[in-house]
């Protein structure tokens, strides 16, 4: 099929162009994401793979089917961004990659704790300065700890093992507990009691009505004063205002975040050159318990080889067997 690949990277054409030494597809890659005015790039592709920050809304679904477009293909797991009522009015299907690696986010999760708790990230600038001392350098033993996991799916239970590994305490919240995670010695317990008892929480949850703003005021003022939160999920499970309030009250100890509630504008470009319009996020980076990398977390060789595997995988069934694999089912 003749495929047209919106904000596309340097690594995505790597990976894909790789793996379509097994399919033989035609690749045309446009580096800006997919919106209202760029959709108008199309001309004779037939499938347009597209990822979680561009714009599938009706209004582009509408010019793409227009288009003779036949597919959509997401490079993710989420679906959030796509106008799934206006795909099925369409009759346009959508398939999705639904897991690449959930290792490569539970460990970057464990990554974020790490580093902001023993400073890496501080000692790192420091001792290239050639200042040696250890002041504010100060962390604390994991081991012994009650870590809090919220949604124990695929990444929560890798995340849960590796920190029963340090020897922590893992205690959880998911609207659907695991008898494998009970079996292996994780204690199900309330949200307000895991938001109460833990000396880390993770947040490894879906975003959803139910899930939005997860950690508002009140969720945070349950916590413990030196809690160290850890977001690698979805930006809007945490109201960043209310965060900042916290944080300058000293209500949080250690904040680590790889996604961000209004990081559609911001994460996967360069604007190392320009002015940071957004107030909210230039706040957050000014504290010196914070920690924010740019929603990475899924970002291994191994990820990438399988998102490009799994896509080119359902492109090639939909084109020479009419199958949807991984298909998003539409709204009900
Ligand atoms: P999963 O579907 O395997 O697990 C999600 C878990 O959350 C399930 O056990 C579910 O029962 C639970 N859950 C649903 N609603 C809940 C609620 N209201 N409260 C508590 N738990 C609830 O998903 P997986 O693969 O573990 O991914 C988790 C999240 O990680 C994804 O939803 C996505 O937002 C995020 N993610 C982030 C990436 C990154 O690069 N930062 C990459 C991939 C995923």
């Amino acid at each position: 099929m003749k495929i047209a690949f919106f904000n596309s990277k340097v690594y995505d054409r790597e990976y894909f162009l790789q793996e379509n030494t097994h399919h033989h597809h035609e690749f045309r890659f446009y580096e800006p994401h997919l919106n209202h005015q760029t959709v108008n790039l199309v001309t004779d592709e037939t499938a347009v793979c597209v990822f979680i920050n561009d714009c599938v809304d009706a209004q582009v679904l509408n010019v793409l089917k227009d288009k003779g477009v036949k597919l959509i293909a997401l490079r993710s797991a989420g679906y959030n961004h796509v106008d799934l009522a206006a795909a099925q009015r369409l009759e346009l299907p959508v398939v999705r990659v639904p897991a690449y690696s959930p290792y490569a986010v539970a460990e970057h999760a464990v990554a974020l704790l790490l580093t902001l708790n023993r400073r890496i990230h501080r000692a790192h600038n420091r001792v290239r300065e050639g200042d040696f001392s250890l002041h504010n350098l100060i962390g604390f033993d994991l081991h012994g700890k009650t870590v809090g996991v919220i949604g124990t799916g695929k990444i929560g239970q890798i995340f849960s093992k590796i920190m029963q590994g340090f020897g922590c305490r893992v205690i959880a919240y998911d609207v659907t507990p695991d008898p494998d995670c009970v079996q292996s010695g994780v204690e199900y317990v309330s949200l307000t009691e895991l938001l109460t008892l833990s000396d880390v929480i993770s947040l490894h949850c879906p975003l959803n009505d139910e899930t939005f703003h997860l950690i508002d005021e009140r969720a945070l003022e349950l916590m413990k004063s030196s809690v160290t939160l850890i977001n690698t999920s979805r930006g809007k499970l945490v109201d960043t205002k209310a965060v900042i309030n916290a944080l300058k009250a000293q209500r949080i100890g250690l904040l680590g975040l790889d996604v961000y509630e209004e990081e559609e504008t911001l994460f996967f470009e360069d604007f190392s050159s320009s002015v940071i319009q957004d107030d909210v996020f230039s706040r957050l980076l000014t504290f010196p318990n914070v920690l924010v990398t740019c929603h990475q977390a899924f970002f291994t060789q191994e990820a990438m080889g399988k998102i490009a595997h799994v896509t080119l995988e359902n492109i090639s069934q939909f084109e020479h067997n009419g199958v949807i694999q991984n298909g998003v089912d539409y709204p009900s």
